[in-house]
């Protein structure tokens, strides 16, 4: 009542509710309420924080001390195509940086990285903490779930926040965020937060407010952190799916891959360097082939396969372009929404998704095309679905015949620290 009523919570009124919700003291209903509250509310930089930390408190905290190695990790805040992980994670351990990377499952328009990694033959993506270490030790990178133990305070809040319309709080977001990086243990931590139709943050104002509540959270914390605003009205690559997506990330640590995927993978491989305090050029154990031989590494440890061919979806489909010109748009949401639809995503948590399935699209802002050219194929198992995938993509796109482009935004806007 007291956050109804516009009033700050004290420190106690926040342990309390945190411990008393997570033992289930506290119903649903009335943590939903509260959620609400915040979220017309708001909360004070001190209430995030306490509630951040009673989080943290509710379960058990992980530390990497005894290996000896600096360590970083990356948080998206999500989006469409975004694969970043897959490259990333082994482009930073080949560079002599632990990545302890606890990752995900996709929900609604947005892919997780899990998901993706799952449509590897054989991959594991639960692993107890033992086995984290010794992989960590071994391999240099480990890409797995946050184990039950870590912050379940925020596992029982986000999933009731999913179905109460609360998700978009910012200071929910950020502590929910921030009190599984901190209990992880990782010493540095770079955020990729996104802005843009595709992101949870719509427009670069409120991205810009999450951006600054995560840092000084991990700051507070003792993390060293940094965060990158990214652009996602574009979404990530040529891909969004699962296989798909694995397909592209291979690609990029071969040494190819789609220039904005390889931009923004660089670009945040240097952020965790220069945050881990490591002075090592990422585009060397790219160009070398030491990335490759981690990620063998990484996905062989975790009993997938990385040699076994990837699914594919039983049925395609193919959208053309109505008329030649520039592409001048192409819609991260409607791209996910269409992903999603054809069997790619989840619509709720513990659904199962389609290896296969997902949107290529043969053309990205900026580029020529012809008309009857392909401008999307899409990918799913059941050709019921293709029906509203395209309906999801029929207004994703412009063509311009103009000769005055406007300008392409931006992938890297600002830089938090
Ligand atoms: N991701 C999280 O982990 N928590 C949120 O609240 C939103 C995105």
């Amino acid at each position: 009542m007291a956050k109804r009523d516009g009033h700050e919570l004290t420190d106690s009124q926040i342990d309390w509710v945190i411990d008393a919700y997570t033992k289930g003291v506290v119903a649903d209903e009335q943590m939903s309420a509260l959620a609400m509250a915040i979220l017309l509310r708001g909360m004070r930089r001190r209430e995030t924080a306490r509630w951040t930390q009673a989080m943290i408190d509710s379960g058990e905290r992980m530390d990497f001390s005894s290996l000896g190695l600096p360590t970083a990790d990356k948080h998206s805040t999500g989006g469409v195509g975004d694969k970043i992980t897959l490259p990333l994670a082994p482009i930073v351990a080949a560079c002599g940086v632990a990545v302890p990377q606890l990752s995900g499952r996709g929900l609604g328009h947005t892919g997780g990285t899990l998901d993706k990694l799952e449509s590897i033959p054989g991959w594991r993506a639960s692993l107890t903490n033992a086995e984290m270490m010794k992989q960590l030790r071994e391999v240099g990178a480990v890409i797995c779930a946050a184990g039950a133990g870590l912050a379940p305070a925020d596992k029982k809040l986000y999933a009731l926040r999913d179905v109460t319309g609360t998700v978009e709080a910012i200071p929910l977001i950020a502590s929910s965020i921030m009190s599984k990086k901190i209990a992880e243990g990782t010493g540095a931590l770079v955020l990729d937060v996104k802005v843009g139709s595709g992101a949870f943050m719509k427009d670069l104002g409120s991205a810009r407010d999450l951006a600054e509540t995560m840092v000084s959270l991990g700051k507070d914390a003792g993390v060293h952190t940094v965060a990158l605003l990214t652009d996602m009205s574009t979404p990530l690559g040529n891909t969004a799916g699962n296989a798909i997506e694995v397909r592209e990330s291979v690609e990029v640590l071969s040494g190819g891959g789609p220039n904005d995927v390889v931009e923004l993978t660089l670009a945040l491989a240097r952020e965790m360097l220069a945050a881990a305090g490591v002075a090592a050029d990422p585009e060397e154990a790219l160009r070398s082939g030491k990335a490759m031989d981690t990620w063998r590494a990484l996905i062989t440890a975790q009993d997938g396969d990385p040699d076994a061919p990837l699914p594919e979806a039983r049925e395609s489909e193919v959208i053309r372009a109505p008329a030649s010109g520039v592409l001048t748009r192409l819609d991260a949401l409607s791209v996910g929404l269409a992903a999603w639809r054809l069997g790619a995503g989840r619509a709720s948590q513990g659904e199962p998704v389609q290896a296969g399935a997902g949107v290529q699209w043969h053309a990205r802002p900026g580029d020529s095309v012809t008309q009857g050219q392909a401008l999307f194929t899409l990918h799913t198992d059941e050709p019921n679905r293709f029906e509203r995938a395209s309906q999801a993509l029929s207004d994703a796109f412009e063509i311009s015949s103009d000769a005055n482009l406007p300008e392409l935004s931006p992938l890297i806007i600002d830089r938090i620290s």
